[in-house]
C-alpha cells in the first residue's frame, strides 16, 4: 500500500498541501481498520465505483519484437512423425475432452504437394495409471479420431503458398471428472513407438454442478508471441490454472509477407503494395510448439479474433483456415454447427464463446442458437454463466471505440435478460474493468464486462483514451473487420448528444495500459474472485494490478427468460445506476462517502491551474487508495 505521507516531500501549493495532508493522514487509518475487516478485497456489491485511470508507465517500453522461429521454444522438438503442439480442449462436460496434435512437416513454396492427413494413425492411449510407475498396461482405453490438413493459398505473383503438417483430433469420452489420467498421443503402429507422444497428464474438469469450480481459469486475449507474450505465458504458468480462455487474436501469423522474414506491429504500413493481408503461416506452428508445455496439460478454449481471419485465394474467398482447422472446441457437443461459437460447462460454471466475425444479427443462425443455450441453462447446475467474443461492446480507449455497437444492439439484451455474470473480451490492448452495466447505463443485474487484450503481441500497448482531449475517433475510424458500423451519441448522462465522453466514462471502473493476463477463481454459487497480473510486477507478492470479488445476486435480480419488463427494471435499464438496499434503510453517509465529499471539496478548491508536480504525485496516490480500497468511496 502506498505511503502518503511520504510523497509530501517537496513544497507546493500551501494551502492545498496542509489540507490534502491532513485529509490524506485522516483517511489512513479507516483505511487499515476496513481493511482487517473486508480482507481488504473490494466486491461489486460496493459499486458502482468511481472510474479510474492508471497511465501508461513511461519507464516500459510500448512492445516488442516477435520471438523468431529459430528459437528452441518455437523450433521443432521432435522428428516426424512424432506428434507435436499437442493441445487440449474441454468438451461440453468433464466426462469428455478432445486431444489435438500434428505430424509431418509443414511445408512454404511453390507447387506444394499436401500431405495425405489418412496416412498417420490419430490414437489416444489413455488410463488413471502412469506407465512410468505401473506396468506396460497402464493404459486402459484408446480412442480415435481423424486427422485434416489445410493449406494456405495465395494466388498472387511473387507470393508463396503454405500446407500444414496432418491435424489430428481425437474425443476422450466416459472420462471421470476431476480425475488424472496419463496418455500418449500418435500411432502406435509405428515401429520404435516413434510415432507416439511420451508420456502426458491432464486432471479433468469438475463435474457439472454448483458443489464444484475448475480451480482456476486463466484469462488471456491478443496474445502474440513477442518478448511481451512470452512473460505473459510465464506468469500464468506460475498461478497454475485448470483451464485457459484465449479470447481470439492468438498468432499474428498475419503480420508477415508470406516469404516470412520479420514481423511487422503494422502490415499496411510496412507493406502498402502487399495484393492481399499475407501470413506466414509457419508462425501458427511456432505458437503451437511454444505454447505446447501448457496446452498439452490444461484445456485451451480460444474463440476467434480478427487476426484469426487471414484471407486467402482470390481477393480473400476463403477465411478462417487455420483456425477452424488446428482447434478443437465442443461446436457439436453444445448444439453448434460451426467452430465459430460454442459452449461448454466447467463444474459451476457455463461458458459461451461467442463469434463476432460470423452473423450476430437476430435473425440468423448464431443468435438462435445463443436463445436456446441461454434457455437450457440450469441456474442450479450452473450458477455462473460466463462469456467471451473478441472485440468489447464496452471499451473507453480510443482504439476500437464503439466498433461493435451493432453487435452489442444486437445481442445485449437477450444476455442481460439471461442474466450473464462476466463477459470476457480482448481486441483492444490494454486492460478495462467495467462497473455493471447494461444499454450505456449503470446496471445491478448487468454483466461485468472485461477487456484482456493485454496479452502483449507485436502490435503493441493502447494507451489512448476516447475521452484524452484529441483523442476522440472519429466517425471513419474503426470500422469492424465484419458486420455493420453502429455509432451512436450517447442519449443521456455528461456525454449526452457526443460520441465520446470528456472524462473516463461512469461505466468505466478501472482502465490501465500494462500486460497482463488474469485468473478467475470461483468459490461458490454467488462469489468468484478476480484477478488481473501484470507482466510487470515481479511474480508473487503484490503482483496483483486489480482484483475484486464479482458477487452474483440472484436473488434481486431474478432470471426473467421472457421479458425485461418483467423484471423490477424498466427495458432501458434500472433507474437507480446505485445498488439499491431492498432493506429500505434511508440513506446514511459511510466515513468513505464522508471522505469523497471531503476531496471532491479540496479538489474544488485547489483549482486545476495551481496543481503542481506535487500536487499530481498526490492525485496519482489517490487513485491508488481508490483503486485498493474503494469501498472507502
Ligand atoms: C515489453 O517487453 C520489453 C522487453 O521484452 C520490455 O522492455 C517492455 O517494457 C515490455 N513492455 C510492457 C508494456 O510490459
Ligand atoms: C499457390 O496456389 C494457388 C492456388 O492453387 C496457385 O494459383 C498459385 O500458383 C500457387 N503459388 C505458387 C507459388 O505455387
Ligand atoms: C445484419 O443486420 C443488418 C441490419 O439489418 C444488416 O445491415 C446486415 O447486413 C446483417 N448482417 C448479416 C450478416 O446478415
Ligand atoms: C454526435 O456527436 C458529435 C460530437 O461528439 C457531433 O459532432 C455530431 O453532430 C453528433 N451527431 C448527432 C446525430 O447528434
Ligand atoms: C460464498 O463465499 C463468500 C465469500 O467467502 C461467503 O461470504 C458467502 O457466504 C458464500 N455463499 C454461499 C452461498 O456459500
Ligand atoms: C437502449 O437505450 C437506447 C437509447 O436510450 C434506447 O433507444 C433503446 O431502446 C434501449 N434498448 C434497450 C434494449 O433497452
Ligand atoms: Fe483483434
Amino acid at each position: 500500500m502506498p505511503t502518503p505521507s511520504s510523497t509530501v516531500a517537496d513544497g507546493g501549493n500551501r494551502h492545498c498541501h496542509s489540507t490534502l495532508a491532513l485529509a490524506l493522514s485522516l483517511l489512513v487509518v479507516p483505511c487499515f481498520a476496513l481493511l482487517a475487516e473486508s480482507g481488504g478485497i473490494p466486491t461489486t456489491l460496493d459499486g458502482p465505483f468511481p472510474p479510474v485511470t492508471r497511465a501508461f508507465d513511461r519507464s516500459l517500453r510500448q512492445g516488442s519484437d516477435d520471438v523468431p522461429l529459430t528459437d528452441p521454444r518455437l523450433a521443432p522438438r521432435v522428428q516426424p512423425p512424432a506428434p507435436e503442439q499437442i493441445a487440449l480442449a474441454a468438451s461440453a462436460d468433464a466426462d469428455s475432452l478432445w486431444v489435438s496434435w500434428v505430424t509431418g512437416r509443414a511445408q512454404v513454396g511453390a507447387n506444394l504437394a499436401p500431405l495425405d492427413p489418412a496416412s498417420v494413425r490419430s490414437e489416444v492411449w489413455y488410463g488413471e495409471r502412469s506407465a512410468l510407475d505401473a506396468d506396460a498396461d497402464a493404459y486402459t482405453h484408446v480412442a480415435r479420431g481423424s486427422a485434416e490438413v489445410y493449406s494456405q493459398l495465395y494466388p498472387y505473383p511473387g507470393l508463396l503458398n503454405y500446407t500444414s503438417g496432418a491435424i489430428h483430433h481425437v474425443r476422450l469420452r466416459g472420462l471421470r471428472p476431476a480425475t488424472r489420467y496419463y496418455y500418449r498421443c500418435g500411432d502406435s503402429s509405428i515401429p520404435g513407438g516413434g510415432g507416439l507422444s511420451e508420456e502426458l497428464s491432464f486432471t479433468t474438469l469438475p463435474a457439472t454442478g454448483a458443489g464444484s469450480y475448475p480451480r482456476r481459469v486463466a484469462v488471456v486475449g491478443d496474445l502474440g508471441l513477442t518478448g511481451n507474450s512470452t512473460a505473459t505465458v510465464d506468469h500464468l504458468a506460475h498461478n497454475d490454472p485448470s483451464l485457459v480462455l484465449m479470447v481470439g487474436d492468438m498468432t499474428y501469423a498475419n503480420q508477415y509477407l508470406t516469404t516470412g522474414g520479420k514481423g511487422v506491429p503494422c502490415f499496411s504500413c510496412a507493406f502498402p503494395d502487399a495484393p492481399i493481408r499475407e501470413s506466414y503461416q509457419p508462425r501458427w506452428d511456432g505458437w503451437g510448439r511454444f505454447m505446447e508445455p501448457i496446452t498439452s496439460k490444461i484445456p485451451l478454449m480460444v474463440i476467434e479474433g480478427n487476426h484469426e481471419i487471414e484471407p486467402q485465394g482470390h481477393g480473400g474467398a476463403v477465411t478462417f483456415a487455420s483456425y477452424l482447422a488446428r482447434f478443437a472446441v465442443p461446436s457439436k457437443e453444445s448444439g453448434s454447427n460451426t467452430k465459430f461459437y460454442y459452449s461448454f460447462n466447467a463444474g459451476g460454471i457455463h461458458f459461451i464463446m461467442l463469434g463476432a466475425y460470423v452473423d450476430y444479427n437476430r435473425t440468423g443462425a448464431q443468435y438462435s442458437w445463443l436463445e436456446n443455450d441461454l434457455h437450457r441453462v440450469d441456474r442450479q447446475a450452473t450458477p455462473w454463466v460466463v462469456a467471451a467474443w473478441h472485440p468489447p461492446w464496452y471499451n473507453s480507449y480510443s482504439s476500437h471505440y464503439q466498433e461493435f455497437e451493432c453487435m452489442r444492439q444486437e445481442m445485449e439484451e437477450l444476455m442481460y435478460k439471461h442474466r450473464v455474470d462476466i463477459v470476457f473480451s480482448g481486441h483492444v490492448h490494454a486492460y478495462e474493468r467495467m462497473n455493471r452495466v447494461f444499454n450505456y447505463t449503470l446496471d445491478p443485474c448487468g454483466p461485468v464486462y472485461i477487456s484482456i487484450g493485454d496479452g502483449g503481441n507485436i502490435e503493441k500497448i493502447d494507451i489512448d483514451h476516447a475521452d484524452d482531449p484529441g483523442k476522440c475517433p472519429s466517425p471513419g475510424d474503426n470500422h469492424p473487420e465484419f458486420g455493420g458500423v453502429c455509432h451512436l451519441n450517447f442519449t443521456s448522462g455528461p456525454a449526452k448528444g457526443k460520441f465520446c465522453w470528456d472524462r473516463q466514462p461512469e461505466w468505466s471502473a478501472y482502465r490501465e495500459s500494462s500486460f497482463g493476463h488474469g485468473i478467475l477463481e470461483v468459490v461458490n454459487s454467488t462469489y468468484a474472485l478476480w484477478t488481473w497480473h501484470r507482466n510487470q510486477d515481479a511474480y508473487g507478492e503484490n503482483s496483483m494490478g486489480d482484483q475484486i470479488y464479482i458477487v452474483r445476486q440472484p436473488e434481486k435480480c431474478l432470471l426473467q427468460p421472457t421479458s425485461a419488463s418483467s423484471l423490477n427494471c424498466s427495458p432501458g435499464g434500472c433507474p437507480s445506476p446505485m445498488s439499491s438496499d431492498s432493506s429500505g434503510a434511508l440513506p446514511t453517509f459511510t466515513s468513505g462517502q464522508l471522505f469523497q465529499k471531503i476531496f471532491v471539496i479540496i479538489l474544488f478548491v485547489c483549482d486545476r491551474s495551481k496543481r503542481t508536480k506535487w500536487f499530481s504525485h498526490v492525485l496519482d496516490q489517490l487513485a491508488l487508495l481508490r483503486l485498493h480500497f474503494p469501498f472507502l468511496w
